[in-house]
């Protein structure tokens, strides 16, 4: 493995990023109570909240506003906007500049159908002069630094990350963030960084890398092939909410953290409960609610890091397969009894714990 970048830390206009280690936005993941969770835990330098339209936030949309709501104490904040107008983008960055966002990213990553066809997302990597007047105008119309988060290209003929970078630092951008995929690989494809590598050779202001930095080993090989300032972590993060913790102490030469059981316990547990009392301010009907919030577990549960511990597979089909909240509650609790004894020397603590075959219907 490859030794730890030259800088553990970049600045972002004259806010310094410490370590230098950012949550990358997740639309249906990133919100309020997960980001918390990562916040308490550590080791992270900025979190973004997850991508809500430039032009909802501009006319007040209580839905969106909730989207990008965040703590007073969580700072630096930086919250994604998407959109293809202008002037729209321009009016919801002054919304969230009032509101006291530290940054404005614009995304011009996203793939999704939905984003693309009406030319927002990654669309803008093939339309330049819609992505720099997008900039031009955002960076006009605030004060805080404005960031681009975009793909290497939008697919293998088309692979202009380092132009377009470099014309939004032209208009005013104080950072870029390049997930190495293009917008036609989605989320698969054979890891090329060579456009990020590009990138950052190219540009004066941070470029930051993402894509598939899911633990110690994928970060070296991301700043040794990138030469990048700071990296961004997506679902490497939601898989192991520890990963910018366990980066930090490599950066700093410190002993890796150990996280046991009753941390993982404390941590699913935490969010669960969090997630339902903020949300059951939107979902005032206790039905509603809990299928809401069951939703959004299943979504950290498919990712979670629970796969390393023992019979913690059972655990994930158990919870992947609950239709009430309070039963998938149970299971995580009579899981972590279990877990406790076994690792206290009980060997029969998990016998009998096997998944039963589900159906489709589960
Ligand atoms: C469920 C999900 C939702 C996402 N939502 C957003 C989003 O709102 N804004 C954005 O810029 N990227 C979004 N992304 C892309 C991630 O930020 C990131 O660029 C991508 O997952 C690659 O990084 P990773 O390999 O570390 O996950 C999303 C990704 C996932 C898996």
């Amino acid at each position: 493995m490859s030794g730890p970048p030259r800088s553990t830390s970049f600045r972002i206009g004259e806010h310094v990023i410490a370590p230098g280690l950012v949550l990358s936005p997740m639309e249906g993941v990133t919100d309020l109570t997960f980001r918390r969770l990562v916040r308490q835990i550590g080791g992270v330098g900025l979190t973004v909240t997850e991508f809500v339209p430039g032009a909802a936030v501009a006319r007040g949309d209580k839905k969106m506003m909730q989207l990008v709501e965040f703590d007073t104490d969580e700072w630096p904040v930086s919250v994604q906007l998407y959109g293809k107008d202008p002037r729209a983008m321009a009016e919801g960055a002054k919304v969230i500049q009032d509101m006291g966002a530290t940054f404005c990213d614009i995304n011009m990553g996203c793939p999704s159908k939905k984003v693309c066809k009406s030319s927002g997302g990654s669309a803008l990597m093939k339309d330049v002069e819609t992505a720099t007047a997008i900039v031009r105008a955002v960076v006009a119309a605030v004060d805080i630094p404005v960031t681009v988060k975009m793909r290497s290209g939008f697919d293998a003929g088309r692979r202009n990350a380092p132009e377009l970078a470099w014309a939004c630092q032209e208009e005013g951008a104080a950072a870029v963030a390049i997930h190495w995929r293009t917008r036609e690989d989605k989320y698969s494809g054979t890891r090329a960084v060579d456009k990020i590598a590009e990138t950052k050779a190219k540009l004066s202001i941070p470029v930051l890398a993402n894509g598939d930095v899911v633990d110690v080993e994928s970060a070296a090989a991301m700043y040794r092939d990138t030469d990048c300032d700071g990296l961004l972590i997506g679902r490497g993060a939601i898989r192991d909410p520890w990963i910018f913790r366990r980066i930090e102490a490599w950066m700093t030469g410190q002993p890796q953290p150990t996280v046991d059981g009753a941390e993982k316990r404390r941590a699913m547990l935490q969010y669960v409960e969090e997630l339902r009392a903020r949300m059951s301010r939107t979902f005032p009907d206790t039905r509603k609610l809990d299928r809401a919030v069951l939703g959004r577990f299943k979504m950290l549960t498919k990712y979670f890091a629970l796969r390393q511990l023992h019979e913690g597979r059972v655990l994930r089909q158990l919870v992947l397969h609950s239709q009430e909240l309070p039963v998938a509650i149970e299971h995580v609790e009579a899981y972590f009894e279990r877990l406790v004894r076994f690792e206290a020397g009980d060997e029969s603590a998990f016998e009998g714990y096997t998944a039963p075959a589900f159906s489709r219907t589960g």
